[in-house]
């Protein structure tokens, strides 16, 4: 098979990493890819929401499937565009479609969704500003901390935990009225908050059936003690081990069961990954948010865990019997620790050199936001490297990341340094 894969960071390089040793590869372009998957296919200078481009390359190069890796394409519909288009009709697309996508592109569709099919999830109202009354006044009601989430896409800032009413007020009519967020803000979703742990569990299927993958726990916070700003993802480890088996029928049965059908039902196409972050209250699993794609740092761990050929699995997506395929999984834990660059997730500089990669031995070193100039890998993102370990526990794999990053060194990198701590006993 000759695969396009979309994206340019830790996730993408995880993905193309195991599509390169698929036994049914031919060929695997990333557009645009990073200074760490050109070693498993060739990088192509494209957006991967630069639609017209894209279809231009399948053509030219007689791609079979286009892999999606974030989000922002599959919001704006590429699984639909090449459904619309009867020259690139035949090439599959792995994610959702439009519609599909909606589950992470619109918080207030998320959570009407799971309200129809029963979901469990933290209690809500929607508001607009034409209903900022009605929302100061469900506020009101409602106990300290706030939870308000503009609707739409908000590069993961979207989320605000409130201590005291009169802010939450002071930033709900900010979201509404001056469009904090811009149009992502135009809703606002007010949520009850849920005490208790996060996990992720992801899915993939092709419409009637899914595969469960190995569950994963991300660090989302800059500082150790899960303080400080939120990032995109600063480490993650796989398995989560308060997943245990009594919980895992309760995701099973409740949330992913569900969505499965619930898609099903409403007719709405989903041919990709189905990424569940999920809160676990006094033992009892909550959908906090879907998303549409596989997680970032979580696929750095969650991948390196599948045995199976993922090729193999694509194309029963592709084809509609996934069922019928094989999925196993490697019994070891894995872990990995993002260093990111110093001022990360603010102002941060690229293109500093990084040193040792080659050095490494005991670990998968990821690429989440590099560029190269000729041999010399550089700084290109704020997520650099996602340095990765297995182990016969999580301490061990955790214990041979911060080993393995001992080695590795570019000017002001930074990382956690307690990432799985909290669940190493
Ligand atoms: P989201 O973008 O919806 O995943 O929210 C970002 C983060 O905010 C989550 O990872 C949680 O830590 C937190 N969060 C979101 N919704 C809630 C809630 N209802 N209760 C408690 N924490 C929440
Ligand atoms: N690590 C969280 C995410 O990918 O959204």
């Amino acid at each position: 098979m000759k695969i396009l894969l979309l994206g340019a960071g830790g996730r993408e390089h995880a993905l193309a990493w195991k599509i390169a040793q698929s036994s049914i590869l031919d060929e695997l372009f990333i557009a645009p890819g990073n200074a760490g998957t050109r070693q498993y296919g060739k990088n192509v200078v494209l957006s991967p929401t630069d639609f017209e481009g894209i279809k231009e390359f399948v053509l030219k190069n007689n791609i079979d499937m286009v892999v999606v890796g974030p989000e922002e394409p599959l919001v704006l519909g590429i699984y639909d565009f090449f459904q619309a288009d009867e020259t690139i009709r035949h090439c599959a697309v792995i994610g959702p479609s439009k519609e599909g996508a909606k589950l992470e592109g619109s918080k207030h569709y998320a959570k009407e969704f799971m309200a129809r099919h029963r979901i469990p999830t933290a209690k809500y109202g929607t508001f607009t500003s034409a209903t900022l009354a009605e929302g100061i006044a469900f506020l009101s009601d409602m106990k300290a901390p706030y939870v308000l989430k503009a609707d739409g896409l908000a590069a993961g800032k979207g989320v605000l935990i409130i201590n005291d009413l009169a802010t939450a007020i002071k930033e709900l009519t900010s979201m509404l009225v001056d469009e904090r967020f811009g149009k992502a803000s135009e809703k606002v979703v007010i949520e009850q908050f849920l005490d208790g742990i996060e996990l992720s569990v992801f899915v993939m299927t092709d419409g009637e059936s899914f595969k469960l993958l190995p569950e994963a726990k991300d660090y989302k916070r800059i500082f150790d003690g899960n303080l400080g700003e939120n990032t995109g993802g600063m480490g993650a480890v796989s398995p989560v081990p308060f997943a245990d088996a009594g919980f895992m029928d309760k995701v099973h049965n409740q949330i992913i069961v569900p969505t499965v059908k619930g898609l099903k039902s409403q007719g709405i196409a989903y041919k990709g990954f189905i990424f569940f972050g999920l809160i676990s209250v006094k033992g009892d699993p909550y959908v906090i948010e879907y998303n549409c794609r596989m997680g970032d740092p979580e696929t750095e761990v969650v991948i390196p865990r599948l045995k199976s050929d993922i090729l193999d699995l694509f194309e029963g997506i592709a084809s509609n019997t996934l069922s019928e395929r094989d999925i196993q999984f490697i019994d070891k834990s894995t872990a990995t620790v993002m260093m990111v660059s110093g001022g990360y997730p603010n102002h941060f500089d690229k293109g500093l050199p990084i040193y040792g990669i080659n050095n490494v031995v005991d670990s998968i070193v990821f690429h989440a936001g590099t560029t190269s100039d000729g041999p010399q890998v550089l700084t290109n993102g704020g997520r650099v490297l996602s340095v990765t370990s297995y182990g016969k526990n999580i301490e061990v794999a955790v214990d041979k990341c911060y080993d393995s990053i001992a080695k590795i060194s570019f000017e002001n990198a930074y990382c956690r340094k307690d990432i799985g701590r909290d669940v190493i006993k």
